[in-house]
């Protein structure tokens, strides 16, 4: 089978090394792609613009893919998917529409309604709302305020605070974008990210994830589009995952193929588990970043072979998910000054930056034999062990090993699971 995978991140670079281990696969290949990934697919840095349906549908013709996996949303909201399958591609990604899912949070509200899923209360505040409006809608909230920028933000476009001030900056600031507000309920209780292979109506959970958005240990410092993970989840309730099918993403995938809209390709729910049990954050339309780096090492089957039944219609035949009976962690090292204003540019040391079983690069560049920082997810290093402790020995052991000046990562991912400290 040849593979096109559109993306250039660290989740890009975890489905590659993942694809490329998978016998099914004859050829791989990514666009644009990374240099970090050029060892394991052939690169195409020529493609300018993944959200460009006409640029991916001619390279796709071009390498004459069997399958295409769009990994980012952006292209998936602008469409690519839908050009994709009119040219003739089964494609991993749901169309424009479906997508909605992810790129309008207000849609995805609607769509949870309609299904009965369990969610935080919302009211929408359009662009051009007044000071007064603003407060009286604030008022109706808190004292927690989740206040979400209602478009594609890269998992960054939602502050959490208690700070009423910090809530209508962040109010301000989203409409100067031009973009709604979402102001919604504070869901307590431990996040789960749960990604599910979704074919209309069949749906296959993968390893439930637990993110650590904020930038600094002990939940410190600003939202980041995610500084790390670990997988399975040892305090889930026993069921659970299946509970999370049953009442959130089968409903979903159902209500969307009411609407003449089925899904196919990944249905991120991301959820907090509290006292009625799970109640969905946000859904998103592709492989979260950084789960996806500690789900998908996990996994022993075929990754080629679970994306194309999804992306044909042959879900439902697909043989049960086989994965390792292990813990995986996942840290990600920033570059300094991330997420405000990150520090590019800075040569990148380590003897395993190049073992990609252990090292995916989410933002780097090379120049000879020399990676340079070129984002502010710099890499996702990778642990795995029988306990998340021996997990979370064996990432910091290779991260002790890489510099990247000024960069910085969480010493605490997985730490409280590890020492039994999430409880539901
Ligand atoms: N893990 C957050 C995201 O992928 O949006």
């Amino acid at each position: 089978m040849r593979i096109l995978v559109i993306g250039t991140g660290g989740r890009e670079h975890a489905i590659v090394t993942k694809l490329a281990t998978d016998s099914e696969v004859s050829e791989l290949h990514a666009a644009p792609g990374s240099a970090a990934m050029a060892g394991q697919a052939t690169v195409h840095p020529e493609l300018q613009d993944a959200s460009d349906p006409d640029q991916v549908v001619e390279l796709a013709q071009q390498v004459a893919a069997d399958l295409a996996v769009v990994g980012p949303e952006a292209p998936l909201v602008a469409g690519v998917a839908d050009a994709l399958r009119a040219a003739g591609f089964a494609v991993f990604g749901p169309g424009k529409e479906a997508a909605q899912i992810e790129g309008s949070k207000a849609f995805a509200k609607d769509v949870m309604a309609a299904a009965g899923v369990n969610t935080a209360r919302a009211e929408h505040l359009a662009p051009g709302a007044s000071a007064e409006e603003i407060d009286a809608a604030l008022d109706r909230f808190g004292p927690h305020f989740v206040v979400k920028d209602d478009g594609l933000a890269g998992g960054k476009g939602v502050v959490v605070t208690d700070d009423r001030a910090e809530a209508i900056e962040h109010v301000q600031a989203v409409h100067a974008a031009g973009n709604p507000v979402l102001l919604e309920s504070f869901l307590s209780g431990p996040e789960i990210s749960l990604f599910c292979l979704v074919d209309g109506e069949d749906v296959v959970p993968l390893l439930p994830a637990q993110d650590h958005k904020r930038a600094h240990d002990n939940d410190a410092g600003p939202n980041t589009g995610g500084m790390g993970a670990y997988a399975p989840l040892p305090w889930l309730p026993e069921g659970g995952v299946q509970r999370i099918v049953d009442e959130v993403c089968r409903p979903v995938a159902q209500e969307m193929a009411r609407r003449g809209t089925p899904y196919s390709g990944l249905l991120y729910a991301g959820l907090a588990w509290g006292e009625d049990g799970p109640a969905v954050v946000e859904f998103n339309c592709r492989f979260g970043d950084p789960e996806t780096q500690a789900v998908l090492s996990l996994l022993k089957s075929s990754l080629a072979e679970a994306l194309y039944a999804t992306a044909t219609g042959k879900l439902a035949e697909l043989a049960p998910l086989e994965w390792e009976d292990a813990f995986a962690v996942m840290v990600v090292l920033a570059a300094g000054g991330y997420p405000a204003s990150p520090r590019k540019g800075d040569a990148l040391t380590g003897a395993a930056l190049d073992d990609a079983s252990r090292v995916l690069h989410a933002g780097t560049r090379k120049e000879g034999d020399t990676y340079y920082s070129a984002g502010g997810r710099v890499l996702g290093v990778v642990g795995k062990g029988e306990s998340i402790d021996a997990a979370r020995a064996a990432v910091y052991e290779v991260l002790d090993g890489i510099e990247l000046p000024g960069g910085f990562y969480r010493t605490d991912i997985a730490k409280k699971a590890a020492a039994g400290e999430i409880r539901v």
